[in-house]
């Protein structure tokens, strides 16, 4: 047998018996130094303490977003005593989930009050999970029923140079010249120093079905362009042929129909039932009520030798421990003894606006009239995207995002006031969607992730991942940092609790070998 499987094997038995310290100690003895590649997350355990006859340590956390609420959640199993200050009014950070009843305040800005109707909610921050992310794991052990979210729609619109066309057409054709392009440069000769001749024939084999071409490797349009009218019991009437090549290509649609190629995009994506805070509260349940306090907005950090003292207006917290999970740009300005390194580290990465407007309608038109079922669609506009709901088909109303929105557009309509938010998009919208757009509205709510108090950002820019990056990464004494912008899942829930995990592996490992 393989020795280095034997010692895995070895470890792993420890690591179930006698919990992470214990592997930990066997590791250090056997001379393995953990990897992050190799390292699996093993959560602390109930033992961990236990064994080595010692009590829980304690630990404050600074935030309760995903990262800070997935470490509590996670140092929770092994019986830390743990207590998580959040500035907001409530848990989630950007993990928001609006609803009928709730009312949304900015900086300098007014409150909304959201109207929606009974059953009607607008994912104002993460709204999608892709398979391969931790997110779904934590779905499944915290019981969050999870449904698809559809992120590719044939029959949603791209919106490019003014014209509006669905994204099967988009794509038929450009995926049809192209073939055609290609099949007929081949096909003369013009890449025989690349390819031999059974090279050749496959790849016009391939280009063939990829762009629905002719027998003259024309490509001359398809079916899938769409229809006038689909076939039943009659043929159907086709959509007429593409326009030439030229016009294509003048419509460039690539952006909007590569959008999800990308393997953080890639269908099928997933989100909660119900809303993505449904990951929130499912966490606050299991960390307890009782040790998230809200409203608390801490003015120093100061490490210590053998803990950390936070302090707020009116209040002093110390423990053995701090996981700092604020956003980097926030955390920078609370005065703290962690040194001028640090300091010049969260400085480093740049907060970028993020915005998105849900609208409600009292009629699912996008279902009725669009068949649009789901999906995204995709424009050069300001607006950039229009979402329709993965959820609630054929029920009678329903909320669509409007305008999902990063960068130069997101502080364009940032800077607007909810009203002219609104306003914007809709007109935007009526260009893809005709005067339903504005008609049959209901409702709106707007958000300018710039502008919401204790997060200013709707995630951040490094503009390079130096040693900055990797000093966050380890601890500032006894202070971990956790968050997205700590990993390579920026803007990714997956990254935060990632994140979390990452400063709770270490945090335990010190935990359990401090003397
Ligand atoms: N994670 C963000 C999204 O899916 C950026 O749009």
């Amino acid at each position: 047998m393989d020795s280095r499987l034997t010692r895995r094997g070895l470890l792993v038995g420890i690591g179930a018996a006698g919990g992470a310290g214990a592997m930990y100690a066997a590791m250090g003895a056997l001379g393995l130094a953990p990897t992050s590649q190799e390292t699996r997350f093993t959560p602390p355990q109930p033992g961990d303490f236990a064994l080595q006859g010692r009590a829980a340590a304690s630990v404050v956390v600074l935030g309760a977003g995903i990262a800070g609420l997935t470490a509590a959640y996670e140092l929770g199993k092994a019986g830390y005593d743990v207590t998580v200050l959040e500035a907001r009014g409530k848990p989630g950070g950007r993990n928001l989930t609006l609803r009928g009843g709730d009312s949304l305040g900015e900086v300098n800005g007014p409150t909304q009050r959201v109207t929606f109707g009974e059953g009607i909610y607008f994912n104002a921050g993460p709204a999608r999970i892709a398979p391969w992310m931790v997110t779904l794991d934590y779905c499944r052990e915290l019981g969050v029923p999870i449904e698809t979210f559809v992120n590719r729609n044939a029959a949603a619109y791209v919106h490019t140079n003014g014209v509006t066309q669905r994204a099967r057409t988009a794509r038929a054709d450009m995926y049809g010249y192209v073939a055609e392009l290609l099949a007929k440069a081949t096909d003369a000769g013009s890449l025989d120093r690349r390819l031999t001749r059974e090279d050749r024939e496959r790849l016009l084999e391939f280009l063939r079905r990829f762009g629905d071409l002719g027998p003259k490797l024309e490509y001359e349009g398809s079916t899938r362009r769409g229809f006038v009218d689909f076939p039943d019991v009659d043929a159907g009437v086709p959509l007429g042929p593409p326009g030439p090549l030229s016009q294509v290509l003048a419509a460039a649609t690539g952006r909007a129909i590569t959008n999800d190629f990308g393997y953080d995009q890639a269908t099928p994506m997933f989100q909660p039932v119900g809303g993505m805070d449904r990951v929130v509260a499912a966490l606050v349940e299991r960390v307890g009520e009782d040790r998230i306090r809200t409203g608390i907005q801490v003015t120093s950090i100061t490490g210590l030798a053998d803990g950390v003292e936070v302090e707020w207006a009116g209040g002093r917290h110390r423990a053995d421990y701090c996981v700092a999970a604020l956003p980097p740009h926030v955390l920078a300005r609370i005065p703290h003894n962690l040194g001028a390194e640090v300091t010049a580290a969260l400085r480093k990465p740049v907060p970028v606006a993020a915005g998105k407007i849900g609208l409600e309608y009292g009629r699912r038109w996008w279902e009725l009239e669009d068949r649009i079922y789901g999906g995204v669609t995709e424009t050069d506009l300001d607006i950039t995207h229009i979402w329709y709901p993965s959820h609630g088909y054929h029920e009678r109303s329903g909320l669509i995002v409007g305008y999902y929105t990063t960068g130069k557009n997101a502080e364009l309509y940032g800077a607007l006031t909810p009203e002219d938010r609104r306003r914007r998009a809709l007109t935007q919208g009526k260009k893809i969607h005709g005067e339903k757009y504005r008609a049959d509205l209901l409702s709106s709510v707007s958000i300018a992730w710039e502008r919401q108090q204790h997060i200013l950002g709707g995630w951040v820019k490094w503009p390079a991942v130096d040693s900055s990056f990797t000093l966050l990464q380890r601890p500032a004494g006894r202070v971990y940092f956790a968050g997205d912008w700590l990993t390579h899942l920026v803007a990714w829930q997956a990254g935060a609790m990632e994140s979390a995990r990452n400063a709770v592996t270490r945090l335990h490992r010190h935990a359990l070998q401090r003397p």
